[in-house]
């Protein structure tokens, strides 16, 4: 029922209740309640007294065999979709997946989380409907160091999709948020585990800013696809579906050829090239200028005492510093 109303609403205009009653064979008031509870949900809905109802294009519902479909005829096998209403986490979910039934390559989306993480142990606001929320798991074997600079690929790999789909003027902020108009748009949390120095499996967190309007609780600058005002592609499914495409084919090159094959790319999409930051480690803090990335994906800073090559930390702009 919910899919064949927002089926009708997909158009974004203004549909009265007592229209979408008549389509679907039920009544205004069961219209208004199925509408009522997604709203409750977060999933955005305008309501106009003498108009009736409409949704922002792109607002549908996550719909598996809509992301399968779309998919080119080679990746319909790749993966095992599985898709939920609501759970904690869809990186959590992918890793209780594994742990049951093996490891083998898996897809987790999700229209909310209750317990969305984020990088260094932060939340990551996963509202209903609004979002995209999604895990790829990948196995590995050579162990996990081989992994460094994935992470960086993920973020690369996402920035592009997201270019074919009509979003321009995005940028990597090392190690690999998604900046859109110099917020955050888009995060990736990847989590290993396994066997770490012989056959592992990485589990691929993607987060992306889609419909969100509004959000108080997000202590950074944050921005959507919607906010950004550009007029690319709003349909979830369709997002997933691209992504996805690209993810596959990044991934075969990464096991292939490593870091040092998306170097000059992530390059070519660095927000923060030769800006003056400061990276935080731990209780660790290191300032200098940014270099760029290193063929392992470190990121190459110019210290006072010379260049080093920094694997983990949070890296802010040093604001004021005269560059
Ligand atoms: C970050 O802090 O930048 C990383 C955010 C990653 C969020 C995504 S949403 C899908 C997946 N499941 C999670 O719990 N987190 C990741």
């Amino acid at each position: 029922m919910l899919h064949a109303i927002l089926a009708l609403l997909a158009d974004g205009q203004f549909h009265s209740g007592e229209k979408l009653g008549e389509q679907l064979g039920v009544s205004r008031a069961a219209i208004w309640k199925s509408l009522q509870r997604l709203e409750e949900q977060g999933f955005p809905i305008h309501r106009v007294r003498g108009k009736g109802y409409r949704i922002p294009t792109g607002a549908v519902l996550l719909n598996s065999d809509a992301i399968q479909a779309s998919l080119e005829p080679s990746l319909s096998e790749h993966w095992e979709w599985h898709l939920r209403q609501q759970i904690d986490s869809t990186n959590a979910e992918a890793q209780r997946l594994v742990a049951e039934a093996g490891v083998r390559r898996l897809v987790v989306v999700a229209e909310q989380q209750t317990a969305g993480r984020g990088r260094r142990g932060r939340a990551w606001s996963s509202p209903f409907g609004q979002n995209l929320y999604m895990s790829f798991v990948e196995p590995v074997s050579g162990g996990a160091q081989g992994l460094e600079g994935l992470s960086l690929v993920v973020g690369l790999t996402l920035v592009q999709a997201l270019e074919a789909c009509g979003y321009h003027g995005c940028g990597l902020k090392w190690p690999n948020d998604v900046l859109l108009n110099g917020a955050k748009l888009a995060g990736v949390l990847l989590e290993i585990s396994g066997d770490l120095t012989a056959d592992a499996v990485v589990v691929i967190g993607v987060g992306v800013n889609v419909l969100m309007d509004a959000d108080e609780s997000i202590d950074q600058q944050w921005t959507s696809l919607h906010r950004s005002g550009q007029k690319g592609v709003l349909d979830r499914n369709h997002l997933i579906s691209v992504f996805a495409e690209r993810l596959a084919g990044s991934l075969a090159v990464f096991s292939r050829e490593g870091f040092s094959a998306f170097r000059q790319e992530w390059q070519d999409y660095d927000a923060w090239r030769s800006a003056e930051v400061r990276v935080v480690s731990g209780s660790n803090v290191l300032a200098g200028r940014s270099l760029g990335v290193s063929a392992q994906g470190a990121l190459r800073l110019l210290t006072e005492s010379g260049e080093i090559d920094v694997s983990g930390g949070e890296v802010s702009l040093r604001l004021g510093h005269a560059s």
